[in-house]
C-alpha cells in the first residue's frame, strides 16, 4: 500500500547510505524529522503543495556528518581561531557536516561549568546543531559537583590533554579522578595523549640545535611520545575500569594499543582525523610549514599508510576534522618556534569530500564504513544517535546529497572556512555534498547558501552507556 501521510519534503531517487544498510529509498520528511523510507516513486498524496521535492536521481543520500571534533573560536595561548559559530556551521554544512561538536576549554582560572555554560549559549548563531565536550584541567572539591551538573545538562564527554603545559595540560591523578567520577555518571574522558615531558625535552634539544621551527615541527613532538602516553592512560581506564577515547590518534602503534585493550574488554575507542589520514610531513618541508603545524604532528607517509590500514581494519571507531580556523598571518607570526604557535588546522567543511575522495573512492573503503566512522560512530560515541547520525524513522532529517562522481580540485578560494587557506590546497577530490538538508530545510545546494536562517541548537547528549558496549 502507498505511504499517503502528509509531508514537507521528499528527497527522491537517491541511494540512501546508512552505516548498516544502503539502498534505492525515496525519504519522507515532516516536522525536521524522517518520517518513512519508501519504495521509489511509491509516495503518494492527495494534496502535493508544499511539499519541497530534492531530485536524487544518481546521487547518494548520506545522514549529515558528525564532526566529533571541532574548535570554534578556540583560544589557546596568545591566539584565538578566527571563526564563530556562524561562520563555522556555514562551513560545515557546505562540506555536508550538519552537527559539529565544539570544546568548552577552561583558560587559566575558569571553571569547566561555567565555560560549558558560556560556550553553549553560542550554539543558536549556528545553521546546524552543535554539542560539546567540557574540559577539566586541575583537580578540585568542586569538580565532581561541576560534573554532575554538566552531565545532566547534557555534556557527557570531557577533554583532557596530558600536554601543553601551563595551559590545559591535565596531571594523571586528575585524569584518573575525572575518569571515575564520568564513569559513574554514563559520561567518558577523551584525551589529547602526548608525553609532555619527552616533548618538552626534544624541543630543548631542538632548540639549542636551532631546530624549533615551524618546519621541524615533526621532529619536535615524536610518535613515541603519543604511544607512552596512550600506554599510561590506557592502564588508568583499565584499573578504574573506565570508558576512554582517544582523540586524533596519529600513529598505527597508538591505536593498536586500544585495539588491544578492547580485546581485554576495556571500553577504549580510537579517533582519527582527517590531515593525520591525508597528508604528510613533507608538507614541513614546503613552502608555508607553519600552515600544517597541529599537534599530533603529520607523520611520516610509512606512518599515514599504517593509519589508514587501521581505518580499513574497522579499528578507528571515528574520524574527525580537529578543525581549528587559525590563518596564515596567525601561524607566520610565531613561526620560528613551535612552542609558541597555534596548533590546528581548518578542515570541518574539507572533512567530508577529501575523505569520500581518498578513502572510498581512491582506497576502496566500502562506503557502509564511511558512513559509521564519518556519522553513525560520532554520533553514537557523544550520545547523539539515532537523533543524529542515520536515516530512519524519528531521526532528524539531516542529509547529505552526494553526487559521487564529480571530480574538481580543492581550492581554499571556493571554501566557506574563516581562514585563507586549506592544506588541501590543490588535490584532486571525486565527490561532494551537493544539496544539504538541515533539519528538513534544504540550506545549501549547488555551492549556494539557500537558507542563512541561524536555526541551530545546542543538542544534550545522552548517557552514553548503551554506545560504550565493545
Ligand atoms: O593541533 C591541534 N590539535 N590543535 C587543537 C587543540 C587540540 O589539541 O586538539
Ligand atoms: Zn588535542
Ligand atoms: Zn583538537
Amino acid at each position: 500500500m502507498a505511504f499517503r501521510e502528509p509531508i514537507d519534503l521528499i528527497v527522491r531517487g537517491g541511494t540512501v547510505v546508512n552505516a548498516d544498510w544502503q539502498g534505492a529509498a525515496d525519504v519522507l520528511v515532516r516536522d525536521g524529522r524522517v518520517l518513512a523510507l519508501v519504495e521509489p516513486g511509491t509516495y503518494r498524496s492527495a494534496d502535493t503543495r508544499g511539499v519541497t521535492e530534492i531530485d536524487a536521481s544518481g546521487r547518494l543520500v548520506l545522514p549529515g556528518g558528525v564532526d566529533p571534533h571541532c574548535h570554534v573560536g578556540f583560544t589557546s595561548g596568545e591566539f584565538t581561531s578566527l571563526d564563530d559559530y556562524r561562520q563555522a556551521t556555514t562551513a560545515a554544512v557546505f562540506g555536508g557536516t550538519t552537527t559539529i561538536v565544539d570544546f568548552a576549554i577552561p583558560r587559566p582560572g575558569q571553571q569547566p561549568a561555567d565555560v560549558v555554560a558560556a560556550q553553549r549559549a553560542k550554539a543558536d548563531q549556528g545553521l546546524c546543531n552543535s554539542a560539546l565536550h567540557a574540559c577539566v584541567v586541575e583537580w578540585d572539591d568542586t569538580v565532581p559537583e561541576q560534573l554532575r551538573s554538566v552531565v545532566a545538562d547534557g555534556v557527557v564527554t570531557v577533554k583532557m590533554f596530558t600536554t601543553y603545559r601551563g595551559e590545559t595540560m591535565a596531571d594523571e591523578k586528575t585524569i584518573l579522578n575525572v575518569m571515575t567520577t564520568l564513569r559513574d555518571l554514563g559520561g567518558m574522558v577523551c584525551v589529547h595523549c602526548e608525553a609532555d615531558h619527552i616533548i618538552s625535552d626534544v624541543q630543548e634539544r631542538g632548540e639549542a640545535a636551532g631546530a624549533i621551527s615551524a618546519c621541524h615541527h615533526a621532529d619536535t613532538r615524536p610518535e613515541l611520545a603519543e604511544t607512552a602516553s596512550v600506554a599510561e592512560i590506557l592502564a588508568i581506564a583499565e584499573s578504574v575500569a573506565a570508558p576512554v577515547y582517544f582523540v586524533h590518534q596519529s600513529t598505527p602503534e597508538a591505536v593498536d594499543l586500544v585495539a588491544r585493550a578492547r580485546s581485554r574488554g576495556v571500553r577504549a575507542f580510537t579517533e582519527a582525523v582527517a590531515h593525520h589520514l591525508v597528508l604528510d610531513e613533507s608538507a614541513y618541508a614546503g613552502a608555508h610549514p607553519e600552515r600544517f603545524v597541529c599537534c599530533p604532528p603529520l607523520r611520516s607517509a610509512p606512518t599515514v599508510a599504517g593509519l589508514r590500514d587501521r581505518v580499513r581494519m574497522g579499528q578507528v571507531a571515528t574520524i574527525g576534522s580537529d578543525h581549528c580556523c587559525y590563518d596564515t598571518a596567525q601561524k607566520e607570526s610565531v613561526s620560528h618556534d613551535v612552542r609558541a604557535m597555534p596548533n590546528g588546522l581548518p578542515g570541518v567543511e574539507t572533512r567530508m569530500p577529501v575523505l569520500f575522495s581518498e578513502l572510498v573512492v581512491k582506497g576502496g573503503l566500502p562506503l557502509g564504513r564511511f558512513v559509521e566512522a564519518l556519522c553513525a560512530n560520532p554520533a553514537r560515541l557523544n550520545g547523539l544517535y539515532p537523533r543524529k547520525g542515520v536515516i530512519a524513522p524519528g531521526s532528524d532529517a539531516d542529509f547529505a546529497v552526494w553526487d559521487p562522481s564529480l571530480t574538481y580540485e580543492m581550492r581554499s578560494a571556493a571554501l566557506h572556512m574563516a581562514t585563507d587557506y586549506t592544506p588541501y590546497e590543490g588535490l584532486t577530490v571525486t565527490g561532494r555534498p551537493v544539496t544539504v538538508v538541515v533539519g528538513g530545510r534544504p540550506v545549501t545546494d549547488a555551492g549556494r547558501l539557500l537558507d542563512p536562517t541561524p536555526r541551530g541548537r545546542h543538542i544534550r547528549s545522552g548517557a552514553l552507556d548503551r554506545a560504550l558496549v565493545c
